[in-house]
């Protein structure tokens, strides 16, 4: 029996808390995990301070001295990336799943994780945080008290955790507050799978299960169970568990939608403001487009920023979607930022940061391949070992792993939108979808209808990055940039997103448009073509001139893309040959492109809308023309 739970059967609950089911669930988990201690976070900047001190004494955290407020964490290189072939939707049935997640049965992963199976294997939960604290996370995804947002509650024996999910949710007291007396909650348990025996210290400064690892859903009863690792989306359960896989399944029976979609307000120089969603794959470009500076050659655009990672999108009384970021902060890419591509994140990583494998310079600051000004002569690189540019030469070494992170609360962003916070969310104009290709895959294209949009967002194909473990630089489709987020069906998400059409068309035509973009396209030297970044300014100056009727373009055979002297080249000398390497959609390549969406919809046979397949076909028989 755990010696907490009997002790005290309000598990160190602080008198604010009076939800019953939210402490009688705390008291099971202590009593399951064996945790040594419960902690509830208030949320104040006190208690991080406090944490964050813990973390720096038990050598997990280094104060860097260069930057106020912040902190390096290194991980257990086993524990580096999202684990989608640990990830797991244990729908009652699969095919509700569907063939692009794995699945278990309910109560066969059940038996595993919570209750022990049949063959005497304990559970995986059971002590799983002996000699640990359980720290007890309540957190709200969007704006406190908004209608679309909703609340969570995760139990972590992780103070790394805590401390992340503090800058990325609203997490604390307002929560528990919030909750009352019988308020709902999404529950979420974490363990780094790594119990301490009676007395013993951590040997490592990164905890985790270098073997065991479960990333766990239950959409049906919306509970998330993750074990074995620290890292990203796989510990910060608000993230990808809760806002993406069972957010989708609340979107798709309550009739809205969960996105793996940043969002921007773009407001041009006749002072017209608009909203774009746009969803790329992991490590494809998100924030960085929601954070851009737009060339000032451009004429007076202005770009901010509502969300860099997740949409929930929900259809208004007036017939629009409405747009809300439901985290609080960003959890972003390291590598390749610096004030050149993405000035206002280098702004926004001045102070309290928490900076996750990247490289320690001798002077107390962090470094990671592609940041501004000289390569550190010298530098301790993500996994403790000393590292010159030298060392680099000779082995290949990176100082920073290629997917460390930094971890920043929202509000250091100084192109923050001021309705980032707003419960209503904003109206979204167009959507966008974009891979990494480097061949292929045109500049820019807009569909010529919501049909064909959903087509290129279902079909888009995208190279691996290190954002989950596993081979890199492989092309794979990835529906909607959603692939690894989709908590249910994916043929089934594709029927949803095209119903929304008529959803929204009974109340108004004004659909938001659809473009689908490639920054990636590379030349024979192997390098990338189109500048990129704050150039990418010139694509979305195209995309709101089309909204606005105002834009020309070309159509071809899956729909129209801009013309050489349909975009505003100034201040950028880019030759139209360049532009017609970057733009040009080659036959030959879109037979084979073609074959590999054939073989994506026959693996999505299973409820694939018909529409899917005969937009294929038109596609096929304008390419034969
Ligand atoms: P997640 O947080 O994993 O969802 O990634 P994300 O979609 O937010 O990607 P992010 O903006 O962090 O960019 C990932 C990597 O792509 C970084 O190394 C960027 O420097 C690089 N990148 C972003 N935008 C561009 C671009 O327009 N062109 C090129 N060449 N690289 C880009
Ligand atoms: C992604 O992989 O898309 C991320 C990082 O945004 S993580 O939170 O680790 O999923
Ligand atoms: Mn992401």
């Amino acid at each position: 029996m755990n010696r907490l739970a009997s002790a005290d059967v309000r598990l160190n609950a602080p008198a604010y808390v009076k939800n019953a089911r939210l402490i009688e669930w705390v008291g099971q988990i202590a009593a399951l995990t064996q945790a040594a201690d419960v902690y509830w976070c208030d949320g104040s900047q006190d208690e991080y301070d406090r944490l964050c001190q813990q973390l720096v004494e038990a050598g997990s955290f280094k104060k860097l001295a260069k930057r106020p407020g912040s902190y390096l964490a290194i991980t257990d290189p086993s524990d580096v990336a999202r684990v989608e072939d640990r990830t797991y939707i244990c729908s009652q049935k699969k095919e509700d799943a569907g063939p692009t997640n794995n699945w278990m049965e309910p109560a066969e992963m059940r038996a595993l994780l919570q209750t022990g199976r049949a063959d005497g294997t304990p559970a995986l939960f059971k002590g799983c945080m002996k000699g640990r604290t359980l720290y007890v996370i309540p957190f709200s995804m969007g704006p406190l008290g908004s209608p679309i947002a909703h609340i969570g509650v995760e139990l972590s024996d992780s103070a790394y955790v805590a401390v992340n999910m503090k800058l990325m949710t609203r997490m604390g007291k307002a929560v528990i507050d919030l909750l009352g007396t019988d308020g709902d909650f999404v529950p979420c348990v974490h363990t780094v799978g790594a119990p301490l025996a009676d007395g013993a210290k951590d040997t490592t400064s990164w905890p985790c299960n270098p073997t065991v690892k479960y990333i766990v859903h239950y959409p049906e009863t919306q509970e998330i169970w993750s074990y074995g690792s620290g890292y990203g989306g796989n510990a910060l359960l608000g993230k990808k568990c809760f806002a993406l896989r069972i957010a989708s399944t609340m979107g798709r029976d309550q009739g809205w939608l969960a996105e793996h979609m940043l969002i921007l307000g773009v407001t041009s120089p006749e002072g017209k403001k608009y909203h774009v969603a746009a969803a790329f794959p992991s490590a494809c470009g998100k924030t960085n487009f929601a954070m851009l500076i737009p060339p000032a050659a451009l004429g007076n655009w202005k770009v901010t920023t509502i969300g860099d990672d997740i949409a929930w999108i929900k259809p208004g009384k007036d017939g629009r979607l409405y747009a809300i970021n439901p985290e609080a902060g960003y959890f972003g890419v390291a590598p390749g930022t610096n004030f050149k591509t993405n000035p206002n994140c280098m702004e926004s990583l001045k102070q309290d940061v928490i900076f996750t494998n990247v490289a320690l310079t001798d002077d107390g600051d962090v470094w990671w391949e592609g940041m501004d000004g000289a390569v550190p002569a010298h530098a301790i690189d993500w996994q403790g070992k000393d590292w010159t540019p030298a060392i680099a030469k000779e082995t290949g070494a990176k100082a920073a792993h290629p997917n460390s992170r930094f971890t920043v609360a929202a509000t250091n962003n100084p192109a923050l939108d001021p309705a980032w916070d707003d419960a209503k969310g904003v109206a979204i104009d167009a959507f966008i979808f974009g891979g990494r290709r480097s061949t292929t895959v045109p500049l820019v294209t807009e569909a010529r209808n919501w049909m064909e949009g959903v087509y290129m967002a279902a079909t888009m194909g995208s190279e691996t990055t290190a954002a989950a473990f596993g081979a890199q630089g492989v092309v794979r489709r990835d529906p909607f940039a959603m692939l690894p987020f989709c908590g249910y069906n994916m043929s089934d998400y594709f029927q949803h997103w095209l119903d929304m059409e008529h959803k929204l068309q009974s109340e108004n035509s004004n659909l938001p448009k659809i473009f689908c973009v490639n920054w990636f396209r590379k030349g024979a030297d192997g390098k990338f073509v189109w500048p990129g970044y704050g150039d990418n300014a010139r694509v979305l100056k195209w995309m709101i001139g089309r909204v606005e009727h105002k834009a020309q373009g070309e159509g071809h055979f899956f729909g129209i893309s801009p013309r050489y002297e349909d975009l505003d080249w100034t201040g950028l000398d880019f030759s139209k040959a360049q532009y017609d390497s970057i733009i040009d959609a080659d036959p030959a390549a879109w037979a084979a492109e073609l074959k590999l969406h054939d073989e994506l919809f026959k693996t999505l046979e299973f409820h694939l809308p018909a529409e899917l397949k005969a937009t294929k076909q038109k596609m096929q028989a304008a390419l034969a023309l």
